[in-house]
């Protein structure tokens, strides 16, 4: 059995958690900044990294003892190396090197996005291949057909904003806080998604997505129309976004001959996307793989599964493999 303590730093929580062989969660640890960050309107990069240095070892220590291990039961240390904050990353790349070097065991420097990606194996380890994974964060938006574990092709992509900005920034004009998924989500459910026909971006034009016209055109809208209902706003705002992702993602299933289809990433927590995306995959046929929420959303764990496999694959990372904010997924297929 391969035990790896994972680290994950790439944003605006600290996150550590012990993985077994790659599937088994033996613990999971997350401690979000969401409230340092919520009076700002958003992740102010310099208190994340200063955050993320108070938390980190006792988020380690934690992980530790609800894996009910110790570092002689570790085989390897993983952390997040990109993409994300270069502040927060140098943080869990920096802490998961030293650790690497006083227990002797070795490093795994792990894409972030390959770790979403992998997080629905910790929950469905049959999950059936090829699959198209529709990544939706803060940061990305993507359509990934993944032909085999580990090894994918990149379908399609946003040429603006992500799915996850859009909902963050769309809240913020609308005085809702910080983080915008989460709060648009709930009003959304009171609000009527056909009360305002906002454009859908990029509709039946490939696998690519823009965001910042929707934007834009919210806050026309609510311009022009002042007492307008804002969970009619949320609601019909929401409807676009996953409308398009939706769509998007079908064609691709279809067009690829995909056997399953299956979400990740913050926004894959969204329960229109999420009930939506679902009855599209049973209407035409094909298996259809929600994560939980908690592993939609950033966490060690998923880091702790692709550090296993990218061990076996790759072998230990250089301890001189430097943190990369822009780091690409390696798209092989
Ligand atoms: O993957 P993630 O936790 O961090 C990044 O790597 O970006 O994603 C965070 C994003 C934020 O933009 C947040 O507003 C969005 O995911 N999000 C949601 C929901 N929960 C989180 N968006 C829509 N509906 C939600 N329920
Ligand atoms: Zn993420």
């Amino acid at each position: 059995m391969t035990a790896i303590l994972a680290i994950e730093t790439s944003c605006d929580e600290t996150a550590a958690a012990v993985v077994l062989d790659g599937r088994n969660i033996a613990s999971s640890v997350v401690s979000s900044q969401v409230d340092l960050h919520a009076r700002f309107g958003g992740v102010v990069p310099e208190v994340a990294g200063r955050a993320h240095i108070e938390l980190l070892t006792p988020v380690v220590a934690e992980a530790l003892e609800r894996a009910g291990t110790t570092p002689a039961g570790l085989d390897a240390v993983a952390a997040t190396l990109g993409p994300g904050l270069i502040g927060s990353l140098l943080v869990g790349v920096s802490a998961a090197k030293a650790y690497s070097l006083a227990w002797n065991v070795p490093f795994v420097g792990v894409n972030h996005m390959e770790g979403h990606l992998h997080a629905a194996f910790l929950e469905d380890p049959e999950m059936a291949l090829p699959a198209v994974v529709l990544l939706v964060s803060g940061g990305h938006t993507m359509i990934v057909h993944m032909g085999s574990e580990g090894h994918y092709r990149l379908i399609g992509a946003t040429i603006d904003d992500a799915a996850g900005e859009a909902f963050d920034k769309v809240a913020r004009f609308l005085g809702l806080g910080y983080p915008g998924g989460p709060v648009i989500d709930k009003l959304a459910t009171s609000g009527d998604p056909t009360a305002i026909a906002f454009p859908r971006g990029l509709r039946g034009q490939g696998y690519d997505f823009s965001f910042s016209g929707l934007k834009t055109s919210v806050v026309n809208y609510v311009r022009k129309n002042p007492d307008v209902d804002v969970a009619d706003v949320a609601a019909s705002f929401q409807a676009a976004v996953v409308d398009v992702l939706v769509e998007k993602a079908r064609a691709a299933a279809a067009d690829l001959d995909a056997k399953s289809i299956c979400i990740g990433g913050g926004v894959a927590a969204n329960s229109a996307l999420r009930s939506s995306i679902a009855a599209a995959a049973a209407a035409d046929g094909r298996a259809c793989f929600l994560p939980s929420r908690a592993m939609c959303t950033d966490n060690a764990a998923m880091v702790g599964a692709t550090a296993w496999y990218r061990l076996r694959t790759d072998g230990p990372t250089p301890l001189d493999a430097a943190a990369d904010p822009n780091l690409a997924i390696r798209f092989d297929l």
